[in-house]
């Protein structure tokens, strides 16, 4: 791999993108190498979190704006250029994003893709695309609308200005912000605390929050109703329910 450096520590997988050159601009290899990484362990049980983070200095800077510089129109409608971030976005592995550094354009994409986001405090977000003659092009227009709301989406994106760290707390981009050299060690253990749970009830709850951005209020209640009643044909229910009242750990077995 050229790209990304992989790391398994029990049940979480720690992807660091590293293409330090060019502040991990997200180029198509490293799309590639990315989902040819990801895709066998999405369907490993004993993987339960990934945790994706760049450097100390930088997250990643974008999209590789000297990939798609020369591309006409037509190449990048051909090529479907970008597409395949939707599948990255669609692993049903959760996923956590350790920001330090900057986190702009594709990079901030890539961050939203994931469920939780960890950010240093020098940490920087933006979607600074508007600077280049185009638009955010992997969900910036959307998810972060979805996230922060139509005037700070309007505000990041038309004038192209970066927000620090507190801001996107603030604003609801950002899970957490803790110390810089705190990220790595905070985003692993909230990665481990989640990969201790049952799976159907994780991926129950990932896909009931982000119904919230996708459906209205009466739909989105009756999902999540749904999808409660059926954690109940879990073994996992079970076994939560039995030892919270037999004054023990559960033993999740993800079924
Ligand atoms: C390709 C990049 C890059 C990028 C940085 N580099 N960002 N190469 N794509 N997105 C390269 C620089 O060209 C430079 O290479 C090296 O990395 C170091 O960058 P510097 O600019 O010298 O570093 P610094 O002065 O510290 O500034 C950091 C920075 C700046 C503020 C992050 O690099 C920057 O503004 N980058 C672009 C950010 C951006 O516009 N992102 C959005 C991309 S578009 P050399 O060879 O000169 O040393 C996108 C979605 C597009 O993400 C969707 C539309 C279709």
């Amino acid at each position: 791999m050229n790209t990304l450096k992989i790391e398994r520590h029990e049940r979480v997988v720690t992807v660091r993108l590293h293409r330090p050159h060019v502040l991990n601009a997200l180029s198509s290899e490293l799309l590639a190498e990315l989902l040819d990484a990801l895709r066998p362990l999405d369907g490993d049980p004993d993987v339960g979190c990934l945790v994706v983070t760049g450097s100390e200095k930088v997250f990643a800077a974008g999209a590789d704006i000297k990939e798609m510089a020369g591309k006409s129109a037509v190449d990048m409608a051909a090529e479907d250029y970008f597409a395949g971030w939707e599948e990255f976005a669609g692993l049903r592995t959760p996923k956590i994003a350790a920001v330090n550094g900057y986190a702009l354009g594709g990079g901030c994409e890539l961050a939203m893709m994931c469920d939780l986001i960890i950010a240093g405090e020098s940490a920087v977000f933006g979607q600074p695309e508007i600077k280049l003659g185009v638009i955010p092009g992997i969900g910036g227009t959307q998810r972060l609308t979805r996230l922060v709301g139509r005037a700070k989406a309007m505000d990041l994106i038309l004038t192209g200005r970066t927000m620090n760290a507190r801001e996107a707390e603030t604003a609801g981009l950002v899970s957490r912000v803790v110390p810089d050299d705190h990220v790595l060690t905070e985003a692993t253990e909230a990665a481990a605390t989640i990969a201790s749970y049952g799976r159907p009830a994780v991926t129950a709850a990932r896909e009931s929050i982000d119904r919230a951005l996708e459906t209205g209020l009466r739909d989105g209640l009756l999902f999540e109703r749904r999808v409660f009643h059926a954690l109940f044909a879990t073994e996992d229910q079970k076994e939560g329910m039995s030892a919270f009242k037999e004054k023990r750990t559960p033993a999740f077995k993800g079924r």
